[in-house]
């Protein structure tokens, strides 16, 4: 079966890298730059596929500049946001700030965040109001842990997290949504595309029933754990499925190219 060569409601698919807490700010400009260059030499057409690099802050500069200086069609955000605008909040950076440094996009709640900070669905929820606010697109993340897996099945857990997230978001906010099972994170255990995809119209119901029809049908929804240039077709197959949040291989120059360039790998 070859890859839908587009997603139904005119969606983009985005394949975005989350890079954690790796490559410092003279790594990011070398990757960034190679990742154009191979991109460039693939013919890579970007208005196709929208590609999106999730650098820690103290990179976010150096990537602004390379990309506005060398043109690049890259997209690129913050791997997280505070829910505040200014003030006392020692640690904490701003949606102002983000941009400022015209950030495209900023991802809120990510599994690691809500579980090593502690974060709750309220909190995820006030950033990315935040987000919106400051004219950046939160890249929403929900997932389920193998205990509610095992409990709830693989939907109840991030449509519960998506709805609680959505609570105070405007009809027709332009957001994304991530489906990460967090026990496919770093695991190398993917979830089947099946599970993606069920998931993923899940949570498409959800942004149509919060946000409205529109919404809902221009919405994108990733799908991340363990994506790899290896399955990242069979992901991308599925109708409600419109790119992939990629962790450990976004930081590997030729896989994640080879990520973007998925609709290379029909037949894989
Ligand atoms: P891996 O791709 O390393 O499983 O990480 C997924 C992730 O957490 C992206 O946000």
């Amino acid at each position: 079966m070859a890859v839908t060569q587009g997603k139904s409601g005119g969606r983009t698919p985005l394949i975005a890298g989350n890079w954690k807490m790796n490559l410092d700010h003279l790594q990011a400009i070398a990757f960034v730059q190679k990742l154009a260059w191979s991109l460039k030499d693939a013919r890579f057409d970007f208005d196709d596929v929208e590609v999106a690099v999730f650098p820690p802050f103290t990179d976010l500069r150096s990537v602004q500049t390379l990309i506005s200086a060398d043109k690049l069609l890259l997209k690129f955000g913050a791997q997280d946001v505070s829910a505040h605008d200014s003030g006392a909040y020692t640690g904490e950076v701003s949606g102002a700030f983000l941009s400022a440094l015209d950030c495209n996009y900023v991802i809120v709640g990510h599994s690691e965040r809500r579980t090593l900070h502690l974060e709750t669905d309220e909190q995820v929820g006030a950033k990315a109001l935040a987000a919106i606010k400051h004219g950046l697109v939160p890249v929403i993340c929900v997932g389920e842990t193998a205990d509610d897996l095992a409990e709830h099945g693989p939907s109840a857990v991030p449509v519960a997290q998506l709805t609680a997230a959505l609570e105070n978001v405007a009809e027709g906010a332009d957001i994304v949504v991530a489906y990460e099972p967090v026990w496919a994170i770093g695991s190398g255990q993917a979830a089947t595309p099946e599970q993606a995809e069920q998931v993923a119209a899940a949570l498409r119901d959800v942004v149509r029933s919060r946000l409205g029809d529109e919404a809902g049908a221009k919405t994108r929804v990733l799908y991340g754990g363990s994506v790899k240039a290896a399955n990242i077709a069979s992901f991308m197959r599925q109708p409600n499925v419109d790119g992939a949040l990629v962790g450990g291989a976004s930081i590997q120059v030729e896989e994640f190219a080879s990520i973007c360039r998925y609709k290379a790998h029909v037949g894989t």
